[in-house]
């Protein structure tokens, strides 16, 4: 048995934007996540959070991943305004009930600047967060500009994905070129509750130098010297070196069992003024980099056996793989508060 992944979707709180990809009214990002895609939208000020289904016949209201515009279905010409659905020549329709013309909408609560998306959260996003809340906070006020957004349809497990987004043991053999050189050290792992971190220095000591020297083109609240990523369960992450810039990565499950959707994006760390130009350069570097280790990630995951056991009691792990074993811990705690039917939150006992 293991926990399913539409109690995982329904029962928590899910990263999903930062405010500045919606900064302005039209402005949308549009994600898949299980069977469907889910649209976060700037609608008049307003940010909703909505499944991209037309409730007429059905139509996407947008098929790009991000952008401006508003929400109209091109098919009979619907559109939502103030989170409410324009029935186009609503006198065709005398014998039928328009109350059942709405959005299927979804919870939103912000944690700073980053939204996040419920459908039926068991607890508060606070909650869930935990230690975890604070310093995202403070990393979601460095950030003002989205940069690169890059989705892959993920031939494997959203686990798989994650449980590799976790570990650095993976490093050398998958990234020889890219991640590997910068040699990070010094590692510490952290944990809030379902949530962890990591937290490491840059040992190769030229890189280390050139990125320290960039700091003063920066102006950063939540900037660190090196690298680190934190994971907020369950899909989602949000990594950076030395606050200049920060991706965020979705691993959404799929309908198919072994398929996800992922989709990662870059943003910039608030620049210097005067120092814009600087911060773009990084970022037009950056990207292409990013999506290389990605796409480097994703070959290695599509490589994991369909007949392995993620849920295994009897599963490997190394040192530099602890956050795995913990979120494998976690799923196993979750999956017996369900067995228990007891509210998840009372019964976690997860090793720290
Ligand atoms: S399907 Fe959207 S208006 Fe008809
Ligand atoms: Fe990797």
């Amino acid at each position: 048995m293991a926990v399913s992944t539409d109690a995982l979707v329904r029962d928590y709180w899910h990263l999903v934007a930062h405010r500045s990809e919606l900064a302005r009214p039209g402005d949308f990002v549009r994600l898949d996540w299980m069977a469907g895609e889910l649209v976060l939208h700037n609608d008049e000020g307003e940010i909703i959070a909505f499944d991209n289904v037309c409730p007429h016949r059905g139509g996407r209201f947008f098929i790009d991943d991000r952008g401006a515009a508003r929400a109209v279905c091109p098919y009979h010409g619907w559109s939502v305004r103030g989170g409410e659905v324009r029935v186009a020549r609503r006198e065709q329709f005398t014998a039928c009930d328009l109350e059942k013309a709405v959005l299927n909408r979804f919870r939103t609560q912000w944690c700073g600047d980053f939204l996040f998306v419920g459908i039926a959260p068991v607890m508060s996003l606070e909650a869930q967060l935990d230690a975890f809340a604070a310093p995202l906070a403070d990393i979601s006020g460095d950030i003002v500009a989205p940069h690169d957004i890059y989705t892959i349809d993920f031939q494997a497990n959203w686990r798989v994905g994650v449980e590799n987004a976790l570990e650095g043991y993976h490093v050398n053999s998958v990234h020889p070129e890219t991640l590997a050189p910068m040699a990070l050290r010094d590692d510490v792992d952290s944990y809030a509750v379902l949530n962890s971190a990591y937290h490491a220095r840059v040992g190769h000591a030229r890189t280390a130098r050139g990125l320290e020297d960039l700091r003063r083109f920066f102006d950063l609240r939540a900037g660190f010297e090196g690298y680190c990523a934190y994971y907020l369960f369950p899909f989602a992450m949000v990594s950076s070196t030395f606050g200049y810039s920060y991706s965020m990565q979705t691993y959404f499950p799929a309908a198919e069992p072994h398929r996800s959707r992922f989709c990662t994006r870059l943003f910039a760390g608030r620049p210097a003024a005067g120092a814009e130009a600087v911060s773009d350069t990084l970022l037009n570097a950056a990207a292409p980099f990013n999506r290389q280790v990605f796409d480097e990630d994703h070959e290695i995951c599509r490589r994991v056996s369909h007949g392995y056991d993620l849920d295994a009691e009897d599963r490997i792990f190394a040192a530099t793989e602890a956050r795995v074993r913990h979120l494998a811990q976690t799923l196993r705690a979750i999956e017996e508060a369900q067995a228990a039917s007891a509210a998840p939150h009372q019964r976690w006992n997860i090793a720290r």
